[in-house]
This record gives structure tokens, C-alpha cells and sequence, in this order.
């Protein structure tokens, strides 16, 4: 059996969600395709608050939107992506084997262990083409377990067996490199790094940075830092753009498609609809557009 639908909705249901959820899905969604080359973007910065769960998210309603069968990775205990994307579900009164992320790496683990496929534990969201692999709290019980065993390579596995399935990944992470980090930067080929344009976030890019490399060379050579992305960037201020200008000389690439500041995304949180839904022609919008683009073209 497949994974799992949360009913067709309105941003404005007020049903309850729980009652319309865990429906299997059925096996069309293991349809091969290999129209577009596989991309899996891990969107990681260690500093809390960067705009990590806005642009994974952002970026995938577009790729969504734009007919691309693409898969959301929630990997942050907060399960802020999760909210983000299903109406705010709580997941964790889910039966074990809906918990998304924490049941395909519990499941291997412990006398339980057994091979599921990979869909299994991804389900669809109210938006065509627009899946996910939802967070839960029993990511922080079992995280030393899985550190323990060594299963670093889980995740990846997971996405190997879904290759083909979806055409574009995007992995949300937690403001740590911690297990679930280190996961997703294995089981990655892009990197995204937000950036909030701040003087501590700009200390902490050179460890970062540091800590991403050596990880590569050991686990993850295919692994491609695609840059920088300036979020919530005020064009009228000195500092945001010497910064900028700074990481630039440092030899740091820094995308071209900065994103401003806009309440626009507090609303679209709040409403828990993407942007591309909740306001498709707002500025800040167009300017995720852009940087979708520029992406796509590299
Ligand atoms: N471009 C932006 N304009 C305005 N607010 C933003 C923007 N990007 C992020 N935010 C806000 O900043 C906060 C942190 O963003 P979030 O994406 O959750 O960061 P992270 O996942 O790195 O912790 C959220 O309240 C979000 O609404
Ligand atoms: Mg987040």
C-alpha cells in the first residue's frame, strides 16, 4: 500500500483534518518518470530564523505549480514545514506508521524492522503535485538511537528507491547539523543556504561552510553548493548590502535572486498557503520565481 492523502481542501476547511487523513494512495504514484534530471536540494543554515522552511517550501509550490511532481522533506523536529504545508495537522497522535520522516528511520531500527517502500511513509498535501514526508516529535526520541547505529545513510536510500517518482526533492533541516542534517547532506546533490543578512549569521557561514566541505569529502562528493540565498534583503539599508558585497570578496557565491522583506510571508504561514497560492503577482513572490529560475537554469 501506498502512503498517505490528507483530503482535498480549502485553505479555509475548517474540518477537522484528522478525520479526513490516512488514506492509502495507491500505487499510481510509483509511476516511473524521467522527464527532468533528479534534483535533491537539502536548504540548510545551522542559525535559527534565516528563512530555511519559507524558501524550501516556497521554491517547491512553485516547482508544484509549475507540473513538476515534487516531494517536501520536513527534517526539523519543529515540524514548522509540516504546519506550513497540511493546515498545522498534529502528528503526533498519528498512528506510528503515518509519522512520515521518524517512521521511515524508526523503521529501520530495533525488533520492528522491516522493508517498507519508501512512498509509504510520504503523503499528498492539498496542492497538485505537491507531496511530503512530514516531521513529527518522535524525531528528537529517536535521533541518538539512529546516531548510534549509523544510519546516516537511510534518507538516502529512501530517495534513491524515489527517483524517478519525483522529479524535484526539497529537504528542510533543522537549525543544527546534528543526524538529520548530516542525513539530508547525504542524501543530497544541491545546496541552498539562506542567508537573513545579519552580522551573527555571517559568522557562522565560514564553519558552516567548513563542516559542509568535510562531510562532502567523506560521504557526499556529488554534492553541489549551489549559494547563498539573500533573504529578507532591505536594499535601502548599507549594511545588508556590504555584507553582501563582503561574502562576494570572501569567494562565497552568493545568488543573484535576492528576496525581500515582506509581511506577505508572516500571512502566508499564518494562512498556510505558499505564496505562489496565497498572492502569485506579489513582488516578493515574483522574486521566488526568479530564484526558482535561476536555479532550474544552472
Ligand atoms: N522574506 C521574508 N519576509 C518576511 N518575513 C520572512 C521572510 N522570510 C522568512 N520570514 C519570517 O521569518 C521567520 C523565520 O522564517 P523561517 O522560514 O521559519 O526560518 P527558519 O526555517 O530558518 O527558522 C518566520 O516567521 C517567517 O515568516
Ligand atoms: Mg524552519
Amino acid at each position: 500500500m501506498g502512503g498517505f492523502i490528507i483530503g482535498t481542501m480549502t485553505s479555509t476547511a475548517e474540518a477537522s483534518l484528522q478525520g479526513q487523513l490516512i488514506r492509502p494512495y495507491g500505487s499510481q504514484q510509483r509511476q516511473k518518470r524521467k522527464l527532468l534530471v533528479s534534483i535533491r536540494r537539502i536548504v540548510f543554515n545551522q542559525k535559527g530564523g534565516v528563512g530555511k522552511t519559507s524558501i524550501t517550501c516556497n521554491l517547491a509550490a512553485i516547482s508544484a505549480a509549475l507540473g513538476h511532481r515534487t516531494l517536501v522533506v520536513d527534517l526539523d523536529v519543529h515540524g514548522n514545514t509540516t504546519e506550513y504545508l497540511t493546515q498545522g495537522l498534529d502528528t503526533s497522535a498519528f498512528p506510528e506508521e503515518a509519522r512520515g520522516v521518524a517512521a521511515m528511520f524508526g523503521n529501520s531500527v530495533g525488533a520492528k524492522r522491516q522493508r517498507v517502500s519508501a512512498d509509504t511513509f510520504v503523503w499528498e498535501v492539498p496542492y497538485d503535485n505537491l507531496y511530503l514526508m512530514p516531521s513529527s516529535p518522535q524525531l528528537a526520541t529517536l535521533e541518538r538511537e539512529l546516531e548510534v547505529k549509523h544510519k546516516i545513510f537511510k534518507l538516502r536510500e529512501a530517495l534513491a528507491e524515489l527517483e524517478g517518482v519525483y522529479d524535484r526533492v526539497y529537504i528542510d533541516t533543522p537549525p543544527s547539523f546534528n543526524f538529520y542534517t548530516k542525513s539530508a547532506l547525504v542524501a543530497a546533490n544541491r545546496l541552498l543556504v539562506p542567508f537573513d543578512c545579519d552580522s551573527f549569521a555571517r559568522s557562522m557561514i565560514d564553519s558552516l561552510m567548513e563542516n559542509v566541505e568535510e562531510l562532502k569529502e567523506d560521504l557526499n562528493p556529488d554534492l553541489l553548493f549551489e549559494g547563498i540565498i539573500i533573504n529578507q534583503f532591505n536594499s535601502r539599508a548599507k549594511l545588508p548590502q556590504a555584507m553582501v558585497e563582503g561574502m562576494r570578496a570572501d569567494g562565497l557565491r552568493v545568488l543573484s535572486s535576492y528576496l525581500s522583506s515582506s509581511v506577505k510571508m508572516r500571512e502566508s504561514h499564518a494562512s498556510h498557503r505558499p505564496l505562489v497560492d496565497l498572492a502569485p503577482s506579489h513582488k516578493l513572490t515574483q522574486e521566488f520565481v526568479a530564484l526558482y529560475q535561476e536555479l532550474e537554469q544552472m
